[in-house]
Parts: structure tokens; sequence; C-alpha cells
């Protein structure tokens, strides 16, 4: 599978930082990398990210609502995110799921809406370090994907997973190559469940604490069909050197 790699700028990024969409976008053109290359970014920057990208790499929102339109005050709905030049969305991160109150189902809403939008679409899951803790990491897992992954989206070929344990986003901390192999194969189980061969043909996204000194080896791993990079894809200098590794594999 041609792997997706994908970066996620949360609330970062003013107009002065759309030359690292330049750098990253002419890094791509020139060296063809054998992946697909998504940075996915705040909702202000995205027509002119997309604008800059030029095609050369895709452009994507970060959320969306599940409503078309409406009295939703402050919302940008996934028709606004196409229109502004986006190709995909996140959703279901867990920041979202945390300090919105995300649940599965309103994430599985959100991912519906993208569908009908026309947007490829990176539903995120993921155990809490207490899940992780309890052994509980994969029943977290299926039941995310059970409540958060709309099975006729599943068949689409539209959706990707990103496995994002959250104790590992941000802090430095990545599960092991076993680990991250054992949980990706119980989501391509799960997926399959879902929606037969079709999920057996779906990206599943490895996310958290991925830079360019790990990515080569996590996109090595079996069921490993991309990454999901928030702090390494903030900076052109980063994200490139995580797309040089993919060179190696050319
Ligand atoms: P990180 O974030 O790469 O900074 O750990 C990943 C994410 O939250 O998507």
């Amino acid at each position: 599978m041609r792997p997706l790699i994908a970066g996620n700028w949360k609330m970062h990024g003013l107009t002065a930082q759309l030359r690292d969409i330049e750098t990253i976008s002419a890094t791509v053109h020139s060296r063809s990398p054998a992946a697909d290359v998504l940075i996915c970014l705040p909702a202000t920057l995205l027509s002119k990210a997309a604008y800059t990208a030029a095609g050369r790499i895709a452009i994507g929102g970060e959320d969306c609502h599940a409503e078309v339109s409406g009295a939703f005050t402050g919302d940008i709905s996934a028709d606004m995110l196409k229109d502004a030049g986006a190709a995909a969305v996140i959703v279901g991160h867990s920041e979202r799921r945390k300090y919105h109150g995300e649940t599965d189902a309103m994430v599985a809403a959100k991912a519906r809406a993208a569908y009908r939008s026309g947007l490829s679409t990176i539903v995120c899951i993921g155990e809490t370090e207490a899940q992780y803790s309890a052994g509980n990491r994969l029943a977290v897992c299926g039941e995310q994907i059970a409540g958060s992954v709309p099975a006729e989206l599943a068949r689409s070929g539209t959706l990707a997973i990103a496995y994002e344990p959250l104790w590992a986003i941000g802090s430095g901390h990545v599960p092991t190559h076993d680990q991250i192999a054992q949980v990706h194969g119980h989501i391509r189980k799960c997926l399959m469940e879902l929606a037969g061969t079709a999920g057996a043909e779906m990206r599943i996204l490895y996310g958290g604490s991925v830079t360019s000194d790990n990515a080569h080896e996590i996109l090595g791993l079996a069921n490993v069909d991309g990454v999901l990079i928030g702090g390494a894809s903030l900076l052109a200098v980063d994200f490139d050197a995580v797309l040089r590794t993919l060179l190696l594999r050319a």
C-alpha cells in the first residue's frame, strides 16, 4: 500500500509559515517520495496553503462540523473546508475528544459529513495512559472503531484510521515496535470485520512522537500504512527529514 505521510499543525501557523508549505511541496515535487503527503492545518491558512501547494501535496483541515451549515457560531463545515481547498480532514483527534467532549457518535457524524463533502478522512483513535497501563488498549481501539467508523464509509475507500496512543502524543514516548504492530494488527482485524475486503485496503496510520529518527522503522512495521505527525510537521526542515527517510524505501 502506498503510505500516507500526514502532518497535523494543530493550533500553530500564521501566514509566514506558508513558506514551510512551499518548501515541503518543492521537496515532494522534486524527489517524488513513494508516498502521498498531506498537511492538515488551521482553517485560517487553508486556502492560502492550497494555493501555495498547487497540487504538489494535499492540504487538509483538522476538524469539521457534522452539519452542512447552520447556527453553529465558530464552527466550520466540511463543505467549507472543501471550498477552501482542502482534500482531507482529520476527525476525532484526541485533543478534540478531550477538550471539546467529542464522543464516538459525534466523530462518526463528522466522518459522514466529510464523506458527503468529498473529503478524504482520517479518523483518530487511541488509548489513554490509564487504559494502556490497565492492558486495555486493544479493547479500547476496538470500541472506538465500532463507535466512530461508519461501516459504509469504511467500504468507500476514502477513510484512513490513525492510531495515536494519547500518552505518546507530544511526549517523546513511543510504543515498542511489537506494541505498534500488535495494535495495528488488531485494528486491521476490526476493519475487516466491519468492511470485509475493503477493511484490508484501508490505511492505518501511526501517530504519536513520530520524528525522522523513528519514522522509517515505524513505517516498516506490519499494517502501518503511514504516519500522522504533529510536532515534527511544523517546520519544513523536520518534516523534510521524515520524507527523506522514505526515500530509503524507494
Ligand atoms: P506529535 O502529535 O507528533 O506531536 O506527538 C501527533 C498528533 O497529535 O497527531
